[in-house]
């Protein structure tokens, strides 16, 4: 028995980085998975990669989250492939810069709509299910960006405050509706993904611009993908039955200071 056996978890922005390693972790503890991802042919892949491991565990649609019919029909295919869902992860996400001066109305929009409208919208649709299912876990992907700001992130760091605070709001009402479902958040610092680039390159890129950017945090490293899906696989089982409403830091002591 894996330590989420049974479990069936939906998971967005699975084609790469964070959401396919939640993906193979959650897979590799005995979850089926239902990766979604704007890039379609990405989540197949990722599907098909955890398939020739674990025969039918996986499936994949291309999938938009800022796209309301997209999450409904997203939802229905994953319900139906896994008979169900009981774990939600929100975790397709885009990082922007720009500061109060520079930001524009329209980066500004993409940002809040890609990073925040499309968890609210996708947890609202896919409720009904969380509750066929229960006990369930939505987990949100925020960032250590939703609690400490930087002066060229305004949009990015307000979505994932924004994340941070939902995820509270949603387990609240599940509490109280007497829903046996959690809601939590998970914070990470910079992750080796594909995210990072332009803050690598930032730093001159290759292994002097990680070195630069690593020197903020205190364990001077960068998480790897593992880390943070170690918190998400928690998270997913019902070893976290009774956490809700909480925020879970992956980020070497950054928020600390
Ligand atoms: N890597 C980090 O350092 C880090 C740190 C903190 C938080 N995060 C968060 O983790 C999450 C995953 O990021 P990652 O590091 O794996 O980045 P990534 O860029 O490697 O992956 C993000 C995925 O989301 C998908 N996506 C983007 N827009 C989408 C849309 N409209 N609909 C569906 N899918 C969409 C992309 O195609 C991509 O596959 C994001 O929410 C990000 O903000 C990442």
């Amino acid at each position: 028995m894996g330590r989420v056996s049974g479990k069936k978890a939906f998971i967005t922005g699975g084609a790469q980085g964070l959401g396919a390693c939640f993906a193979r972790m959650l897979a590799d503890e005995g979850a089926k998975v239902f990766i979604t991802d704007v890039n379609g042919d990405g989540a197949e892949a990722t599907a098909a990669e955890i398939n020739e491991k674990h025969p039918g565990a996986a499936g994949a649609a291309r999938h938009d989250v800022t796209s309301r019919d997209e999450w409904k029909t997203a939802l229905e295919a994953a319900a139906g492939a896994m008979g169900g869902v009981d774990t939600l992860i929100n975790n397709a996400g885009i990082g922007t810069f720009g500061s109060i001066e520079t930001e524009t109305e329209e980066n500004w929009r993409r940002t809040q709509a890609i990073d925040v409208d499309s968890i609210f919208m996708g947890t609202q649709l896919a409720m009904p299910y969380l509750k066929d299912s229960q006990p369930g876990s939505i987990i949100n992907i925020s960032s250590v960006a939703g609690m400490i700001a930087d002066g060229n992130m305004i949009a990015y760091n307000t979505a994932k405050a924004a994340v941070w605070m939902m995820s509270k709001s949603i387990a609240l009402h599940c509490a109280r509706s007497g829903y046996d479902i959690r809601s939590n958040s998970v914070h990470p610092v910079f992750t080796r993904t594909p995210i990072i680039d332009p803050l690598i390159a930032l730093g001159g890129g290759g292994d002097e611009g990680e070195k630069r950017l690593v020197q903020q945090i205190p364990w001077k490293r960068l998480a790897e993908p593992e880390d943070v899906g170690y918190c998400v696989l928690y998270l997913a089982s019902d070893e976290s039955r009774y956490i809700t409403a909480s925020e879970f830091k992956i980020d070497g002591g950054i928020t600390a200071q």
